[in-house]
């Protein structure tokens, strides 16, 4: 039994606070059971914390992309810079009634998330000779702006 008592901090108080209980038979075998279990538990909860993490959140994506993109940019119209809907799975430069740089519009980038975090990160050195002078330093925020942009794809794009 002494061996049981040791265990873990949490299974001593547990079995000293609750002598009738532990002395039970069953019950330290099943608070044994309980520790086995909360650990790979508590490892999934944080996984899919983790996970959702990665996949960047799109409300702040779309709050950022109100802050820092819609000066120049909106999904459905052009304006200093091209309309956005749609943007995933589109070639760079491809809108055919916005003026691109000779660069962008020559570039051989298909959107998605790799390539976007490039753009986003440092449009020059990923597209020498572009005309986007903005670039969004903080990983963290081009993650968020990128799920947001995700959503767009699945918006109706006006010609
Ligand atoms: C000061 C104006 C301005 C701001 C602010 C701006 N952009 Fe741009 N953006 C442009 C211009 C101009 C182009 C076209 C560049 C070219 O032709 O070389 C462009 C191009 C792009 C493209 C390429 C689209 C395509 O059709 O190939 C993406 C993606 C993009 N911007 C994302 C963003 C995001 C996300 C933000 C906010 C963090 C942002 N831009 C902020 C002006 C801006």
């Amino acid at each position: 039994m002494a061996a049981f008592f040791t265990f873990t901090p949490s299974v001593t108080v547990a079995t000293s606070t609750l002598p009738a209980l532990s002395q039970r038979p069953g019950f330290v075998a099943w608070l044994k059971n309980l520790a086995v279990w909360l650990l790979p538990i508590s490892m999934l909860i944080m996984g899919a914390d983790a996970l959702a993490a990665s996949a960047g959140d799109v409300q702040q994506g779309q709050a950022l992309y109100e802050a820092r993109c819609f000066g120049c940019h909106s999904v459905d119209a052009n304006r200093i810079g091209p309309k956005h809907a749609n943007l995933i799975g589109r070639k760079a430069g491809s809108i055919s009634d916005f003026e691109y740089s000779p660069a962008l519009r020559g570039a051989k980038i298909v959107w998605n998330e790799k390539t976007l975090d490039r753009w986003l990160q440092d449009p020059e050195s990923y597209v020498p000779g572009q005309q986007m002078d903005v670039s969004v330093s903080k990983a963290e925020d081009r993650k968020n702006l990128i799920a947001y942009l995700k959503t767009l794809s699945t918006k109706t794009a006006k010609k």
